[in-house]
């Protein structure tokens, strides 16, 4: 556990999953999966985050549909809808903070949640296309809360090989471009 090799590994083994396996996710490892979550750095400690937690078939069922029919969202027995509280994060910093900050910040939360499950041997994939009204109405976010992420949350019934990624050659610059 104190090896400080866990975070790579999680890392390296992570993949999107997109098929799950007809099982429940505990309480418990919701519960770390949001622990997680928080503990993610945000501009200024602000944590513009909130988190909905769906189980329920009929909302699901909306998340899928609002995502472009992305049906595997509905098949997960847990789905976690990422979103950003647009005020708080205006409120510390003005358009940067709501323009940008706000999106980082929920991102590095959806990082750790994708990075928490993954240790946790949960299947996760990362869903960013969908239309934000349909989400937010399918669950009730108030005007100021920007769904930025849908991630459902399940048992792997899939093993996907790892994506290609960019070369460090390709992607680094030492110095300047
Ligand atoms: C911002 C963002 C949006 C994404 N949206 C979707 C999506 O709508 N549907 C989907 O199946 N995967 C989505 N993905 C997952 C990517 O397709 C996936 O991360 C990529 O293909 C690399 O594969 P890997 O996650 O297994 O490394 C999204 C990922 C990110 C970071």
């Amino acid at each position: 556990m104190n090896s400080g090799l866990d975070v790579f590994e999680a890392i390296k083994k992570r993949r999107s999953i997109r098929a799950y396996a007809d099982e429940k996710v505990s309480e418990k490892d919701v519960e770390r999966l949001i622990e997680a979550a928080r503990c993610a750095p945000s501009a200024g400690n602000i944590q513009p985050w909130e988190f909905v937690i769906v189980k329920d078939m009929e909302t699901k069922r909306k998340l899928s549909d609002a995502a472009l029919n992305q049906t595997f969202i509905e098949k997960a027995p847990v789905v976690i809808v990422v979103c950003a509280d647009l005020n708080r994060s205006s409120r510390g910093y003005g358009s940067r903070g709501e323009n940008l900050y706000s999106i980082q910040d929920t991102a590095a939360a959806t990082e750790n949640i994708l990075l928490a499950a993954q240790e946790l041997g949960l299947a996760t994939c990362w869903v960013g296309a969908f239309h934000e009204k349909e989400v937010a109405k399918a669950v009730k976010a108030p005007r100021n809360l920007r769904p930025v992420a849908i991630v459902p949350v399940g048992h792997p019934a899939e093993r996907p090989a790892a994506s290609p990624k960019r070369s460090v050659n390709e992607i680094v610059h030492y110095e300047t471009f």
